[in-house]
């Protein structure tokens, strides 16, 4: 599967609905939502008024990132937004298999992120129960930072770890996802693109939706 998520993070936050229009009507398939608390992450970015507001601007699947402590709290708000995948963060969450459960119970798909530093084997207990796995390319807490390229590496043990337990989970990346590094990812293993400083600050947010798709269909792995 090759799935782009723009992130919200980037949109210009004085015209959500001009920036919604055009959302709805590319090739996107996701829309990746970046909650952050200034505890678990060095910033601080939006909350649950403004997610609702957007929530009801797009009929397409919202990707709720959490980078906060406790994000077991906001299980029901997320489900209440219409959240297709509440995505925590494996260093937020000390009883993540009870929190994955949850998640499921509330009719969501659960996604678990992992920061740059995290070793994959840390899900090596939890990949069967997880229907998505997050790795960071950048540090969280900031759009527009530098690809890590160690990341590479990390999507193609990862991708073996889920190969070899039987799992389904998609590998989702994101941070500094953008033309170059895109194609290398998706050969990698990436099933879905965060991207967005890429696609929000190019002219025609649209078309580089297209075209990060298209280089990502024809470098599939
Ligand atoms: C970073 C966020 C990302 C961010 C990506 O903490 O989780 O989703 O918006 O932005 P770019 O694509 O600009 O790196
Ligand atoms: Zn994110």
């Amino acid at each position: 599967m090759k799935l782009i998520a723009p992130s919200l993070l980037a949109a210009d936050f004085g015209n959500l609905e001009r920036e919604m229009e055009w959302f709805n009507r590319s090739e996107a398939d996701w829309l990746h939502l970046d909650v952050m608390d200034g505890v678990f992450v060095p910033n601080i970015s939006f909350g649950f008024p403004v997610m609702k507001h957007v929530a009801r601007l797009t009929q397409k699947p919202l990707d709720v990132h959490l980078m906060i402590v406790q994000p077991e709290k906001f299980i029901g708000q997320v489900r209440d937004l219409g959240a297709a995948v509440m995505n925590v963060h494996q260093e937020t969450c000390p009883h993540l298999y009870r929190t994955v459960q949850q998640i499921h119970e509330a009719g969501m798909k659960a996604a678990v992120s992992l920061c740059p530093a995290t070793p994959i084997c840390t899900l090596e207990d939890i990949i069967a129960e997880v229907d998505v796995v997050m790795l960071m390319t950048v540090e969280p807490g900031f759009g527009g930072q530098k690809f890590i390229a160690h990341s590479l590496e990390k999507v193609r043990r990862m991708k073996e770890m889920i190969a070899s337990s039987g799992s389904h989970a998609l590998i989702e990346v994101d941070g500094g996802v953008n033309r170059q590094t895109a194609p290398q990812l998706s050969e990698a293993g990436v099933d879905v693109f965060v991207t967005g400083s890429a696609v929000f600050g190019a002219d025609d947010p649209a078309a580089e939706v297209r075209v990060l798709k298209d280089l990502v269909l024809t470098s599939r792995a």
